[in-house]
Formats: structure tokens, sequence, C-alpha cells
């Protein structure tokens, strides 16, 4: 379970503070996908960040994976996340001169995994993105679409809890922003934990929750009905904050 209990994130700014989270309560289930949404400004970048341990919260804890991450020293954090996270960026963050194979089994080298005794996974997720006859092509070789499915494979390399993705399909146009929600929502179907963060209210309807926030809080909790390639949204009340 992952779990943000009352979580506050204050940023200094001059002599005053810039209060980002204003306690924030949020539980994932294992297994959930969810679409953040809310305006410029509204803390979301902030929560990602703190969700993908990249920075802690002024106040409050994060339970991942059951684990207490918010007072992590900046070692155990980035263990943590190179653990049990996976990120996909809206500009794909690839590197160029690796072919598709080595960009999606780089998060390996970095934990000292074997390449060799994840080779056949590898393929596996190559295969499930959809790039079987791409594998020793470059990103500058690839679509902007087919980048992301890269990207996607490398954020799975490592068998992550949880899989991150900010505005994922913020540079694509819309037919390959809706396959690229497609290969999101197949991996829902297959058990992962995916949360999006999107101001796209198509890229939304994908997920089973969307989570809006305005000035720092959580505003609203609503469950997708009907997932996935359904135009019309049915909406529910859900409990507040346990997604
Ligand atoms: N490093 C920072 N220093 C100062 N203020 C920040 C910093 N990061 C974010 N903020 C402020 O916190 C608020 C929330 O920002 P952010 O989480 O980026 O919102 P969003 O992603 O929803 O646009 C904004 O008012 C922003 O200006
Ligand atoms: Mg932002």
């Amino acid at each position: 379970m992952i779990r943000l209990e009352n979580i506050t994130k204050a940023f200094p700014l001059n002599d005053e503070e810039v209060i980002a989270l204003k306690g924030v309560n949020l539980t994932i289930k294992e297994g959930s996908f969810i679409a953040i949404m809310g305006p410029s400004g509204s803390g979301k970048s902030t929560l990602m960040n703190i969700l993908g341990c990249l920075d802690r919260p002024t106040s409050g804890r994060y339970f991942l994976d059951d684990v207490d991450v918010s007072r992590m020293d900046d070692d155990s954090l980035s263990e943590a996340r190179g653990k049990k996270l996976g990120f996909i960026f809206q500009s794909y963050n690839l590197l160029s001169q690796l072919t598709v194979v080595e960009n999606i089994q780089l998060p390996l080298v970095y934990q000292d995994v074997s390449l060799k005794s994840q080779h056949d996974y590898t393929i596996e997720l190559v295969e499930q993105v959809g790039l079987s006859d791409r594998i020793d092509h470059k990103p500058t070789q690839l679509s902007g679409g087919q980048q992301q499915r890269v990207a996607i494979a490398r954020a799975l390399i490592n068998r992550p809890l949880m899989v991150l993705a900010d505005e994922p399909t913020g540079n694509l146009d819309s037919q390959t922003e809706k396959e690229i929600m497609e290969v999101l929502s197949a991996l829902h179907k297959d058990g992962k934990t995916v949360v999006v963060v999107t101001h796209d209210e198509a890229v939304a309807k994908y997920a089973e929750y969307v989570i809006r926030m305005k000035d720092g809080v959580i505003v609203k909790t609503e469950k997708n009905e009907i997932e996935a390639k359904n135009e019309s949204k049915a909406e529910s009340k859900t409990e507040k904050g346990s997604v």
C-alpha cells in the first residue's frame, strides 16, 4: 500500500515561504490507475516529486510499500526510488547514443543488476510496448510515440511497485496519445500501479480515478466507471483520498 498522510511542502522564497502542499491525504491501492489534474501552480509536480522520492515533504508521512520514506536520507531515498518506482517524462529523456535495448536496460546499470540476467525480460518488455522490430534503433530513428514506448519499457525494467508519468503525451499528436494511453491502460490491466499527471481530460479518461488538486490540496476524487475507449464518462462519488 502507498499512503500519504497529511503531507505539506513549503519552499523558502526570499524571506517568505511558498506552501505548495497544504495537507494531502491519499491512499493508493496497489493496481490503481490514477490521473492527477489541476490548474497550474496547484501542486501537482510537487506531489509527484514526493511520490517519486525525488523530494521529501516538510511535514507528514509517506509510506511507500508500507515503509515510511518521508524522513529517509538521500541515499536511502534514491535506493527506494531505484527499486520501487519507474518514471515516464513528457520529453522521453532517452540517451541518444544508446539503442532501444540499451536505453531500456539503463536503470539496471545504476542498480548493479547484471544485464544478461534480464535479457529475456527486456525482450518481453520490447514486445509488450510493440517495438520488436526496432530493438537496435537509436532514439533519433524513432517517432515520438515510439520513443515514449521505449521510455515505458525502461520504466518497467526494474519491476517497480508504481509507475509515475508526468504529462506522458504532452508532446504527442492525438492519435499517438491514444496509442500511448492504451499501453498504460494495458499495464494497469496487468496489475501495475500507474499515476499520471495531465491537464488533458482525454488522457484522464483512461484512468480509474481522477484526483483534482487546487491550491495545494486534493479537492475532489472521481471514479471513472467506464475506462478507456468509451466516450461517455460516468462519474460516481468515491471515498475521498482513497484510490
Ligand atoms: N522550488 C520551488 N521554490 C519555490 N516555490 C516553488 C517551488 N516549486 C514549486 N513552487 C511553488 O509551489 C506551487 C505549486 O507548484 P507545482 O507543484 O509546480 O504546481 P503544478 O505542477 O500544479 O503547476 C506554485 O505556487 C509554485 O510556484
Ligand atoms: Mg507542474
